[in-house]
C-alpha cells in the first residue's frame, strides 16, 4: 500500500502543475483528496493492518495529503493571481485616449424666454410664482369678472374636466389666488402653461405659455403701469424700445389696454416683421377691476393695482424671427439646438 501511496503522490505531483483553471483544480482535489479518492480508500482499508503498519502508513498518508493540499492551494493562488492579471489587462483604460464628449441638452427656447421675462421682473423686485395648470371655472372666469356669457367660457373654446374644473385658459386666475394669500404690497409674475381649444396653425397652439404680472398696493396708478412696462420693454427688447398703449377691453381690468413696442428689427421705420407699422403688439394690461380685488379679499377703497399678461410664444417667435409656432413643439433637434 505504501507503493500505491507513492504512485498516487507522484501522479498528483505531475497533475497539479498542469492545472489551468479553478474548475480543473476542483476536480483534481476531488480526484486525489475526495471521499472516493484512492487516498481515502487506503486510509479506510488500514483497519486490517497491524499497529506498526497502521502507524507508518497513516503517517505517510497524512504527509501525502498535506503535500497535495499545499500544492493545490499554491496552484489555486497562482491561478487567482493570473485571473486578476488577465482581467486587469483586458479592462485596462487608456487614459491617454481622447474623452468622449457628453451631450448635454439645452433649455427649450420657451423655457429660455420665460426665464428672460421672469429675470427682468425679478430685477424690479417681483417674486416669481407658479400656479396650477388645472383650475376651477371660478378662478379662471368668475373671480376675474368674466360674465357668464363670455365667449371664452364656451365648451368649444376651453378644455373642461367637469362643469367646474378646467385647464386654465390664461395665467390670470393666479391674480386672485395670490391676492387671497398675500396682504399688499403685492408684486409678482406668474410664468406658466395655458390651454385653449385652438386648432394648431402658424400662430396658434392648443397649449401655450403666458407670463402674468400683478401689482397691488395703496396708491398704484396707471403711471406705475406705464413706467413698469416701459422699463420691461427696454430691458427685454433693447434700450431704444418705445411703448404705446391702445385702449382695449378685458373683463378683469378697467381701464384696459394693449401695449405695442416699437419694432426691434427696424426700430419703428416699418418692415416685414411689424407689417410696415413700426409697432408690435406684445401684451394686454390694465388697472385691476374693483370686482377682482374684492374676489381676492382686498378692499378696493384702500388698495389699487395693475395687471398684465403676455404670450411667451409670441415674444419668442418675434425675438428670434421664427415664422411658425409649431416649430416650437415638433422636437426637431436641428431647430431646438439653435437656442442656447
Ligand atoms: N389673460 C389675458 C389673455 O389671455 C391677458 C391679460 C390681459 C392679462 C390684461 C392681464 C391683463 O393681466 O390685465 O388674453
Amino acid at each position: 500500500m505504501q507503493d500505491e501511496l507513492k504512485k498516487l503522490l507522484e501522479e498528483a505531483r505531475a497533475a497539479i502543475p498542469a492545472i489551468a483553471s479553478m474548475e480543473e483544480a476542483d476536480s483534481v482535489r476531488v480526484r486525489y483528496l475526495g471521499k472516493k479518492s484512492k487516498l481515502t480508500e487506503i486510509l479506510r482499508s488500514m483497519g486490517k493492518l497491524s499497529h506498526e503498519e497502521k502507524k507508518s502508513l497513516g503517517q505517510a498518508a497524512n504527509q501525502a495529503r498535506e503535500e497535495i493540499e499545499t500544492l493545490l492551494n499554491d496552484k489555486m493562488k497562482d491561478i487567482k493571481v493570473k485571473m486578476m492579471d488577465d482581467k486587469l489587462n483586458r479592462e485596462r483604460v487608456d487614459i491617454t485616449e481622447p474623452g468622449r464628449r457628453t451631450v448635454i441638452g439645452t433649455p427649450h427656447i420657451i423655457t429660455i424666454t420665460l426665464e428672460e421675462i421672469s429675470d427682468v421682473f425679478r430685477s424690479m423686485g417681483y417674486s416669481v410664482v407658479e400656479g396650477s395648470e388645472v383650475d376651477t371655472v371660478y378662478y379662471n372666469f368668475d373671480a376675474l369678472n368674466a360674465p357668464k356669457a363670455h365667449p371664452s367660457r364656451d365648451m368649444t373654446d376651453t378644455f373642461y374636466f367637469s362643469e367646474d374644473v378646467l385647464l386654465r385658459t390664461q395665467t390670470s386666475p393666479m391674480q386672485v389666488r395670490i391676492m387671497e394669500n398675500t396682504t399688499p404690497p403685492i408684486k409678482a409674475v406668474v410664468p406658466g402653461r395655458c390651454f385653449r381649444c385652438d386648432a394648431p396653425d402658424a400662430t396658434h397652439s392648443p397649449m401655450f405659455h403666458q407670463v402674468e404680472g400683478i401689482v397691488v398696493d395703496e396708491g398704484i396708478t396707471m403711471a406705475d403701469l406705464k413706467g413698469t412696462l416701459a422699463t420691461f420693454a427696454k430691458l427685454m427688447f433693447g434700450p431704444d424700445t418705445k411703448i404705446k398703449f391702445r385702449p382695449h377691453h378685458f373683463p378683469f381690468t378697467e381701464p384696459s389696454g394693449e401695449v405695442d413696442v416699437s419694432c426691434f428689427k427696424c426700430g419703428g421705420k416699418g418692415c416685414s416683421m411689424c407689417k410696415g407699422s413700426g409697432w408690435i403688439e406684445i401684451l394686454g394690461c390694465g388697472m385691476i377691476h374693483p370686482n377682482v380685488l374684492k374676489a381676492g379679499g382686498i378692499d378696493p377703497e384702500k388698495y389699487s393695482g395693475f395687471a398684465f399678461g403676455m404670450g411667451a410664444e409670441r415674444i419668442a417667435l418675434l425675438k428670434h424671427e421664427i415664422d411658425d409656432i409649431r416649430l416650437l413643439y415638433e422636437n426637431d433637434m436641428r431647430f431646438i439646438n439653435q437656442f442656447k
